[in-house]
């Protein structure tokens, strides 16, 4: 995650490291200073090396800490830089993959996740950071104090430095624990995450069931594990801190008893070091909790990866031959079965030249939906082939087929926005005369409910929430029209319409004739009526194929 930013690191360490080292020399002059003045001399010597007079001691200590504070700064503000960099570009990275993964593997991800990975994930991926550059910043500024310490006294600081070493594979239990928990806490985080997504997706009916009291409960269990998942770890990881005190403390008491008996040590020395000590130790307090920090993020970690992985084994392969028109759709001996092994379309064979209106009706389950599917290159055939004229849908740049035909599902799906950004859908090249065009055509205007008639400012809210069922279905199908494609695919289009409206679709549909080539599953029929030829499944298997003699 930080490769790419190896440059910025680098400055980050030296900015900080540089800090360390005028911190360090800020401290041992100070001390100096202290013991000059309380020894009443009137000249210093600093680092057991240089002599300098009291005031010009004080002017180099205010430069030492003012470097400190501008080194600081600098330091801070590439580490913000940093996090944004790192926050934005695995969010991006997060987002292309799921949208470059198939249909399937979007479909098969729990919902909420994804919003999760995107909003929360990338929070604590932050908070990770920012006590990275901490621990980061500590570390060189540990390196920089044991550095001046060395010049010092040598001796004091390794034993020092031995200590630090000690307290560190000390607190290595209590870092495999935090890595525990996090597992529990990220994977209750999930639940909870595609709970809330679930639950709320559910709406009117929950409440015209009555049954927000145990949607409640449910949802209420969720937070609860996720809660004491989520203190349980926060305790050991906070734990961190006292536990490294209260023996950081226990080796300075060591290290007094050894200093109290060894009397070549003079005042001079044993100041500084005493100082710089303990500031290294609060040091290393921030980079093993850093250490900490970061164990604590292993469960997120593995989901991040665990999800990204999935989305790239998953990735959408297409061929590369360009679709330049439609001229023919031909199943051969086509078989597809879900992961659970089931075969739900069953060596199905058909052909639909261009310009044919089809009709595929059976009854519900019998995969005329997964039909539909396969033909859009959403699914893979397990066995047979999918010839789009003539050349095997494998082989075709899925891009360039989509072009070519317009899907209406089955469930409308619509956009928060107006009735105009509803039928363009994303498609700039879609001008405002096929749009209206196809709000006419597809009956979504209308005599009575004026306010319809005004595309442009008419917002059908959050997924078409003003508008009623057979409202959606007529802007669906204006969708699919806008574009002029030359093959329609439409899954029973008319399910939510009145006899009268079924009727003038029946009858756009039915001018299109000749124009367009238009598969259409439904069960009405007058739907059926038009339709050249029908196509009827049981249990994914085409029982009869009939030609249609009343629309001759
Ligand atoms: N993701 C899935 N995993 C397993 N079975 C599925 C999945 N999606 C749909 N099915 C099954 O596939 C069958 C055909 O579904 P579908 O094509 O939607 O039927 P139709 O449109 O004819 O009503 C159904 O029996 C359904 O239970
Ligand atoms: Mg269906």
């Amino acid at each position: 995650m930080l490769r790419p930013n190896g440059f910025r690191i680098l400055c980050i360490s030296l900015a900080n490291l540089l800090a360390g080292i005028a911190e360090a020399a800020f401290l041992v002059i100070s001390t100096g200073i202290a013991l000059g003045v309380t020894a009443s001399d009137s000249s210093l010597e600093i680092f057991s090396r240089f002599n300098m007079g009291i005031t010009t001691s004080l002017w180099v200590a205010g430069a030492f800490i003012f470097a400190k504070f501008t080194l600081g700064t600098i330091a801070l503000w590439l580490q913000s830089g940093l996090t944004e960099t790192v926050v934005v570009n695995q969010r991006l990275k997060i987002t292309e993959l799921y949208f470059g993964a198939t249909w399937e593997a979007q479909q098969d991800a729990p919902t909420g996740h994804l919003q999760h990975l995107l909003l929360g994930f990338s929070q604590e991926i932050s908070g990770l950071l920012n006590s990275f550059n901490q621990g980061l910043s500590s570390m060189l500024s540990l390196l920089a104090l044991i550095g001046v310490a060395l010049f010092v006294d040598p001796f004091s600081t390794l034993i020092a430095g031995f200590a630090l070493l000690i307290l560190g594979i000390a607190l290595s239990p209590i870092r495999k624990a935090i890595a525990q928990r996090s597992k529990r806490t990220a994977s209750s985080q999930l639940d909870f995450a595609h709970g809330i997504a679930e639950y709320s997706s559910l709406g009117i009916s929950i409440q015209s069931y009555g049954v927000s009291e145990p949607v409640k409960q449910n949802l209420g269990r969720l937070l609860k594990v996720e809660g004491k998942a989520r203190r349980k770890m926060e305790f050991t990881l906070q734990a961190i801190t006292p536990v490294y005190i209260a023996s950081a403390y226990v080796f300075i008491l060591i290290a007094l008893s050894i200093v109290s008996r060894n009397e070549t040590m003079s005042l001079d020395k044993i100041g500084p070091v005493a100082l710089l000590m303990l500031r290294g130790l609060t040091y290393g307090q921030s980079v093993y909790f850093f250490l900490a920090m970061k164990r604590a993020m292993t469960g997120t970690f593995e989901q991040l990866n665990s999800t990204m992985n999935f989305y790239s084994r998953n990735k959408l392969r297409t061929g590369l031959e360009e679709v330049t028109g439609f001229d023919s759709l031909v199943f051969d001996d086509v078989t597809f079965s879900h992961e659970n092994g089931t075969e739900i379309v069953k060596n199905a064979s058909f052909s639909m030249q261009y310009g044919e209106i089809l009709g595929l009706s059976g009854e519900s389950g019998s995969g005329k939906t997964t039909i539909l599917e396969l033909i859009c290159g959403l699914r893979s055939p397990n066995n047979g082939c999918i010839l789009v004229n003539k050349t095997d849908l494998e082989l075709i740049n899925l891009n360039s087929w989509q072009k070519k035909y317009s899907l209406v599902t089955q469930e409308p799906r619509l956009i928060s926005g107006s009735a105009t950004e509803n039928i363009k859908f994303f498609r700039e090249n879609i001008s405002i005369g096929d749009i209206e065009q196809a709000a006419q055509d597809a009956l979504y205007l209308s005599d009575t409910s004026t306010h319809l008639n005004n595309l442009e400012m008419h917002q059908i809210g959050e997924g078409g929430s003003q508008l009623s069922g057979g409202q959606k279905q007529r802007l669906s199908l204006a969708r699919a029209l806008a574009s002029n494609p030359p093959l329609l695919l439409l899954d029973e289009p008319t399910a939510s319409l009145d006899i009268e409206s079924e009727e003038k679709i029946c009858e756009t549909l039915n001018n299109l004739r000749g124009k367009v080539s238009i598969l259409i599953v439904s069960h009405s029929k007058n739907v059926l009526k038009i339709c050249d030829r029908i196509i009827y499944l049981k249990g994914g298997s085409i029982t009869s194929t009939d030609s249609n003699s009343e629309s001759e």
